[in-house]
């Protein structure tokens, strides 16, 4: 791989010990990869900052990088992290609480930015055809398809050297002729809710592994719902884009169909038990938008969540700010607008919540191993009924 004089002085140390060890992880990627060279980007999104995620081992090599002087040299956003700042870290263990403090204290040295969310195009979008260096999988499918942004989904560790070095080894999905569709869908049903969105994804995540799909036959649709299209198909897949009705299509690409039948059955696998009394009602998977903050609020306006049931929406303290006055209308019925956080990156089966519902196939999806739930996977308005009175 082609290196700058300059990447060659990081890649032999002369530029201290953490830039090189960085540079070495966006090297030996790039090799793998048959990149020929390094190319700049515009922002990097770091995965794996909840402790329930990352675990000892990794924090100890953040506090090493950051007592190392490192530091980020384009804007660094953060994932999720395992607690929020009212709630929950009052109610976990506070040896856990502080396991994350630790972890923060190392990114926030290292002049990350504390976004603590899945959703960082809502603080600032990427242009058109930036490239960037995003390793939450839901973000990274949104701004390659949804913005038309250029990034890889990134791990953990090649998203923080990538915010360290502010370049990104150049392959994949930063070259134009891998981002044309291999896969033609031809979607023979309309979908009725945020959930048959999500359903369409875990489908076409396990079919397609990770060529691009055009998918035709979508109906005109939200940003938020090809947000849980997306987010649900990077789950189940390793796909990282794809087109639908707007955009235009080559001719001549593998064909697959899918039916009404196969949603229904896509989302009753995602319920795993039929009781329809949950502990928990979550929403917010991926972090909910301004537009999902103020439906939310229209939904339940004047009703009250049920004593036996929590309800939980996530998103960032940068819609939650944006939204304050929804915020506050809905935290008067009782639920909680939760931020920082989300439910598969804390530990809810510590709290006692056996099953979850939730309107995101997504969470659906990861619930019953990451946080040892049952769950049931309902519209977002069939959510908030069972959440609330009346
Ligand atoms: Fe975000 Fe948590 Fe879902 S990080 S995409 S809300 S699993």
């Amino acid at each position: 791989m082609y290196l700058t004089k300059e990447e060659e002085r990081i890649y032999n140390g002369e530029c201290g010990w953490a830039n090189q060890v960085c540079m070495k992880i966006l090297v030996r990627l790039g090799e793998l990869f048959n990149a020929t060279k390094l190319i700049p980007i515009s922002s990097a999104h770091v995965s794996g900052v909840s402790y329930k995620t990352l675990g000892d081992a990794p924090t100890e090599f953040l506090e090493a990088l950051a007592y190392a002087n490192t530091k980020a040299y384009v804007k660094a956003t953060l994932n999720p992290q395992s607690f929020d700042r009212e709630y929950l870290c009052k109610k976990l263990p506070q040896n856990l609480f502080r396991k994350q403090l630790r972890v923060m204290e190392y990114f926030e040295k290292m002049d990350f930015v504390p976004s603590l969310t899945c959703t960082p195009y809502y603080l600032e979008k990427p242009e058109k055809g930036a490239h960037l260096a995003w390793a939450e999988s839901s973000a990274v499918v949104y701004a390659n398809s949804v913005i038309g942004a250029w990034t890889n989904r990134e791990g953990g560790p090649s998203a923080l050297a990538a915010a360290v070095i502010g370049k990104t080894p150049d392959y994949g999905m930063h070259k134009a002729e891998n981002r044309q569709p291999k896969v033609l869908v031809k979607l023979g049903t309309r979908l009725r809710s945020d959930v048959e969105f999500g359903a369409l994804g875990i489908f076409l995540g396990k079919v397609l592994k990770d060529e691009i799909p055009f998918i035709q036959g979508l109906q005109k649709a939200s940003a938020d719902n090809l947000k849980q299209l997306g987010a649900a198909m990077a789950s189940t897949g390793m796909v990282n884009m794809f087109y639908h009705c707007n955009d235009t299509l080559k001719s001549g690409i593998e064909k697959i169909s899918i039916e009404a039948k196969d949603i229904l059955r896509t989302v009753e696998n995602l319920t795993t038990t039929s009781k329809q009394k949950p502990n928990l009602v979550f929403v917010g998977c991926p972090h909910c938008s301004l537009a999902e903050i103020k439906l939310i609020a229209s939904l339940i306006h004047h009703r009250k969540v049920k004593e036996e049931t929590e309800c939980w929406i996530c998103t960032s303290r940068h819609i939650q700010e944006k939204a304050k006055k929804y915020v506050t209308k809905i935290e008067q019925t009782g639920a909680r607008v939760i931020t920082d956080t989300c439910v598969v990156v804390t530990w809810t089966d510590k709290l006692g919540i056996k099953t979850i519902m939730t309107n995101s196939a997504k969470t659906a999806h990861y619930a019953p191993t990451m946080n040892k739930a049952e769950t049931v996977l309902v519209s977002l308005k069939e959510s908030l009924d069972a959440a609330f009175r009346g």
